[in-house]
């Protein structure tokens, strides 16, 4: 039966996902008018240039440049823009029309998270953001909902799927770093600016929002400790694999067990032990872990970016946002009624491991071990290769027990320093085990 009643959706930005929205809604607007309880109209859509060439063909007569006209018509807006402006004023000018608010855009709501829930509260509409992290996995609706009710430890895993395909290229095809990511952006994997993405921005803002939602605290990207993929060679990759481990761009946030309590959130490159179930996942995907008091460790797999993956996440939203606009009362406010600390990142402890070129003199291992022990960095392995039988250099690969970073990288400070250190190949973070 089809529904009495049109919801207006205005649609901001037909890129890689709002194309694949769009389309959706225009092919299957029955059945999803049929779930959501209302016709589902889409009203227009944002563009910047309505007659630039686009992969995805839409009708012509529903693109503007006008968001003020298509934002104060709507029922339901969905803002697939990217950027903070003019995204920012958008949602929050569709938040006072009383449009319901549905959004992919991570760097908006890690930045201005706080303003446009606040805004959001004040007149009862909802704002929905399930694609902005891990793209097609549910993972925003667990947190904040079936979650609710349990005490979340940790959350551990893979965020960004284009340095994931990046960094599986690289491992399992060989590929240059140059030659991934070139693909990586022909799957619509990066965003628009692809530094975002390279060097850990996109993940930090998730881990942001991950954290916000399972501690119940206002976690801002600024609070996150950021490394990303820029300094990852082919050679640390290929010494991974030697060594039995992958690389991954990790995002963590977990409560401190130590007297000064608190909460750590970070993104960084780390070694995963290859048998690890994270070191299977390959190409654009994801896995986040969640482990949780009661409910013990949860896993969530699956595309972790991709234009149509991805509007999977944005159409469920619009089918709830829809069933809230019918039935009226106010939208799922945002919980951030604690306010733990951040610890910073001096403060976590973790395994290492540590590759330096020194040189090939009788004692030059043991002066190695020497400024670990003074640093208080305990030795767990050390391997010294030489390659060719004239070389005077020799490589020394030490994995370390847990240390903490302020030790590790006086160690390293040091190491650097030292006469018989030639090069500090690496130094990776071992996480997983
Ligand atoms: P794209 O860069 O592919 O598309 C952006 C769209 O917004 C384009 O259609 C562009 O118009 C339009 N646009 C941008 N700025 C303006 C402006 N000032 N005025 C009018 N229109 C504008 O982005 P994506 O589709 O990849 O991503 C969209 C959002 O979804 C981002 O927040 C991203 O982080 C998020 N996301 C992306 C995923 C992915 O895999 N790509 C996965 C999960 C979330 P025009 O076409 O004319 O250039
Ligand atoms: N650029 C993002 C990524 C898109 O690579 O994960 C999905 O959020």
């Amino acid at each position: 039966m089809t529904p009495q009643r049109t919801l207006r959706i205005a649609l901001l930005g037909a890129g890689s996902v709002g194309s694949q929205v769009a389309r959706l809604l225009l092919e299957h607007g029955e059945e999803l008018s049929e779930r959501s309880g209302a016709r589902l109209e889409l009203a227009g859509i944002l563009v910047r240039d309505p007659d630039a060439p686009r992969d995805t063909e839409l009708p012509r007569e529903l693109l503007t440049t006008d968001a003020e006209a298509l934002i104060l018509g709507a029922d339901i807006v969905i803002e697939l823009m990217g950027g903070i402006e003019p995204a920012r004023s958008h949602v929050l000018a569709a938040i006072r029309s009383g449009a319901d608010v549905v959004t992919g855009n991570k760097a908006l709501l890690a930045t201005h998270g706080a303003e446009i829930f606040e805004a959001a509260d004040q007149v009862g509409a909802s704002v929905s953001y399930e694609a902005a992290v891990a793209a097609a996995i549910p993972i925003i609706r667990p947190l904040r909902d079936s979650l609710a009710g349990d005490r979340i430890v940790r959350i551990f895993g893979i965020v960004n799927g284009s340095t994931n395909f990046i960094l599986d290229s690289m491992d399992r095809d060989g590929l240059s770093a140059q030659e991934a990511q070139r693909i990586a952006t022909e799957l619509g994997y990066l965003e628009a600016d692809p530094t975002l993405d390279l060097e850990g921005y996109d993940a930090a803002q998730k881990a942001a929002i991950l954290a916000s939602l399972a501690f119940h605290t206002q976690v801002s990207f600024e609070d996150v400790h950021r490394e990303g993929i820029e300094s990852v060679t082919a050679d640390m990759i290929a010494d991974a694999r030697r060594a039995g481990y992958v690389i991954k761009l990790l995002a963590i946030c977990e409560r401190l067990s130590d007297p000064e309590g608190g909460v750590s959130v970070r993104v960084y490159p780390a070694l995963i032990d290859r048998e690890h179930p994270l070191a299977t996942v390959h190409g654009g995907n994801n896995a986040v872990f969640v482990e949780a008091e009661a409910a013990g460790p949860l896993m969530f797999y699956g595309a972790g970016a991709g234009g149509v993956q991805t509007a999977s996440a944005v159409l469920g939203d619009v089918v709830s946002a829809a069933r809230r606009h019918l039935a009226g009362g106010v939208g799922v406010g945002e919980s951030a009624r604690q306010s733990l600390s951040l610890a910073p990142i001096g403060r976590i402890t973790t395994r290492y491991q540590i590759t330096l070129e020194v040189e090939d003199l009788p004692g030059v291992l043991a002066t190695v071990a020497g400024i670990l022990s003074e640093e208080g960095v305990s030795v767990a392995t050390a391997l010294q290769t030489v390659e060719g039988e004239d070389s005077a250099t020799a490589r020394i690969v030490i994995g370390t027990h847990r240390a903490s970073e302020q030790a590790l990288s006086d160690t390293v400070a040091r190491l650097a320093e030292s006469s018989v250190v030639q090069r500090v190949v690496s130094v990776l973070r071992v996480e997983g085990e």
